[in-house]
């Protein structure tokens, strides 16, 4: 078996054999040299080309996180471990970000954790490195891949359910599909990480300063896990972001970073006439257009409609929710669809006891009562949206056992 290389960069002596020692009784990882400050490192670096290099941020000469940005650019080939102190500011982070360094330890950090990054970021490295040699011009063409589903979520008024909605349906997906991303364009208090009771450590917030390029490390290293398996993409924290910078630009490459890596990407928005929910929308395979079940809302539902058709969106990528159907006696739902001018894909009942709770609660009613009839309808919705609509219930019956 080849051995894991590597180079532990440390100035303080006790540390340095502290490191040396915690890797000295692994069978897969050899330490093969040890620099004192950031130059020497540099240097052994390239001499020796390790698999993985350990750096603490702050080393005498040349910096740390200086040592990890040359070597990520320089050899890429080689996986960077950076040990911070903890007390670092925002701006190291953003560095980091930047440099697309994702992997760090902070001290102290219990000897698992360290044999654990290593092997993680060996792992990383070497799928990396196999991804280079199949994507030359004479490998064969990989078959493709299942449907990628991006999903944004939008209404032409605030407070229609458009949050409890993605949340929901998020979590639904995550019940097929290990993959699935919820992304919370709602800039300024964004609450799907409050839904979902996630506490994200980095929000959208984060990649920003960090925007030269992002590629899909760079923005996985901002996202939470919830419970189900989704990754949240949080909103900033409220009085921390200036949204105003979130160009369509940016979306667009974060939505295209996701897309690689999940098979279903669900965008919560804000505002629908945002530059950010624009971007979404253009880059979306679907758009669910959520309204509201009374005459005011459904005619603000049909203008907006007319306006994403007058837009050029094409009609078969939109999908018209109504949400709170239940709340009106006085209109049928084919008179919906009759005043709103465009089929209507699911009806999303009225529970302001469950969806209350499960907002206050944090937890996502389709998987605390799936046998209500409001997570049914988002189980159902579920299933229209995935790209393998007709055979999903089939193939593994996952849905129904969702439902019962
Ligand atoms: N089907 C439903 N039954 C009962 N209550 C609902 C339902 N859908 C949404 N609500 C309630 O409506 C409120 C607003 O929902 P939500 O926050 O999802 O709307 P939104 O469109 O995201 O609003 P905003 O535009 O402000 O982000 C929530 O507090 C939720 O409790
Ligand atoms: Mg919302």
């Amino acid at each position: 078996m080849d051995r894991i290389t590597v180079i532990i960069a440390e100035n303080e002596l006790t540390e340095r054999e502290k490191l040396k020692g915690q890797l000295a009784n692994e069978q897969d990882i050899e330490v093969i040299g040890e620099a004192r400050d950031g130059k020497e490192c540099l240097e052994l670096v390239k001499r020796h080309q390790p698999a993985v290099v350990i750096i603490k941020e702050d080393l005498p000469i040349v910096n740390g996180l200086t040592v990890a940005e040359q070597l990520s650019s320089e050899m890429p080939e080689v996986g960077v471990i950076l040990i911070l102190t903890g007390s670092e500011g925002q701006e190291v982070w953003h560095k980091m970000l930047r440099a697309g360094i994702k992997e760090f330890l902070t001290r102290p950090f219990p000897v698992d954790r360290l044999l654990e990054e290593v092997r993680k970021v060996h792992g990383i490295q070497s799928k990396a490195a196999k991804r280079m040699t199949a994507a030359t011009p004479s490998a064969p063409v990989e078959p493709e891949g299942p449907k990628r589903r991006v999903i944004t979520i939008t209404g032409p008024r605030g407070g229609c359910g458009k949050t409890v909605i993605a949340a929901n349906l998020a979590v639904a997906l995550a019940g097929v599909s290990e993959k699935v991303a919820l992304v919370d364009l709602n800039l300024w208090g964004g609450d799907v990480a409050m839904l979902l009771d996630v506490s994200p450590k980095r929000t959208l917030g984060d990649l920003l300063p960090g925007f030269g390029g992002i590629d899909y490390d760079v923005v996985d290293s901002v996202m939470s896990k919830h419970a189900s398996g989704v990754s949240v993409l949080a909103a900033p924290l409220t009085g921390t972001f200036d949204g105003s910078t979130l160009s369509r630009y940016m979306v667009q490459s974060i939505l295209e970073a996701l897309r690689e890596n999940y098979e279903y990407t669900v965008i919560d928005t804000g505002y629908a006439n945002l530059e950010s929910t624009l971007a979404a929308m253009d880059y979306s395979d679907l758009i669910l257009v959520v309204v509201g079940m009374d005459l005011p809302r459904l005619r603000d539902g049909k203008l907006y409609l007319k306006n994403l058709l007058a837009a050029n969106y094409p009609k078969e990528k939109i999908r018209v929710i109504v949400n709170r159907s239940t709340n009106s006696k006085e209109i049928s739902a084919s008179e919906v669809e009759t005043i709103l001018e465009f089929p209507v894909t699911t009806q999303i009942p009225s529970d302001d006891a469950l969806v209350g709770s499960s907002v206050n609660l944090g937890q996502a009613f389709v998987s605390s009562s799936p046998g209500k009839p409001v997570s049914k309808a988002i189980l159902a919705l579920a299933e229209t949206v995935s790209p393998m609509a007709t055979s999903a219930k089939k193939r593994s019956g996952k849905w129904f056992s969702f439902m019962q």
